[in-house]
């Protein structure tokens, strides 16, 4: 089994997010034999935004012959391996980090991972890939009068749909900002980042 890692969180140790993916991962590994992770800290070891370079690579017009164009050739490379893409999501500003963002701008190309058809997009990727998102929220948008303002699971699961990965599992750690609610919603994570395992 390939996993693919993506981190966004720029909290280090103290990470919601880190530590439900860390869990999950610990727990993954104590079950199955055959697991091999790919990290990507998208916090930590940041990619650029997608340069003037890459238009014409995500376009299919050019395959691109600088180091954005093997950076990018990387990143799709990861994700075609990946049976699991498990990404740790800091909720920043009602969306996902702009450092995932970035990374999904360099993943999605012409005739490597979408196409149009006549009845519209196609994911290229093969099927039967699955997407964790461990979302960590200082405030809650699961459910109540804030859930319209997460960006950030709707734009998951449209990228990724869009890629060919309908397959989207959500686990939630928010509430993050509250002291008392918080603790106890990450120890409710936790349990189920397990589980997922
Ligand atoms: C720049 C920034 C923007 C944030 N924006 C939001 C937000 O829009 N809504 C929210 O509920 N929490 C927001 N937070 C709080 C984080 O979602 C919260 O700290 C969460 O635990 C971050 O994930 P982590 O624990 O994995 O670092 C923001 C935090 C930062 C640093």
């Amino acid at each position: 089994m390939q996993v693919l890692v993506l981190q966004t969180s720029l909290r280090g140790a103290d990470s919601a997010s880190r530590a439900l993916v860390d869990t999950y991962l610990n727990t993954l590994q104590a079950h199955h034999r055959d697991v091999t992770i790919t990290v990507r800290d998208l916090a930590s070891q940041p990619i650029p935004h997608l340069p003037a370079a890459l238009i014409p690579v995500q376009l299919g017009l050019s395959e691109g012959a600088d180091e954005s164009a093997a950076l990018a050739e990387e990143l799709i490379v990861e994700l075609e391996r990946a049976d699991i893409v498990v990404i740790g999501v800091a909720f920043y500003n009602f969306m996902i980090s702009s450092s995932l963002k970035a990374w999904s701008d360099y993943v999605v190309r012409v005739r490597r991972t979408f196409v149009y058809g006549a009845e519209g997009p196609i994911g290229l990727l093969p099927a039967g890939k699955k997407v964790i998102a461990f979302m960590a929220s200082g405030g809650v948008y699961s459910a109540g009068p804030a859930a319209a303002m997460d960006l950030a699971i709707p734009y998951l699961r449209t990228i990724f749909g869009f890629i060919g990965i309908t397959d989207v599992e959500v686990v939630r750690a928010e509430a993050q900002a509250d002291p008392t609610a918080g603790p106890v919603a990450l120890d409710r994570a936790l349990e189920a980042a397990r589980l997922f395992a």
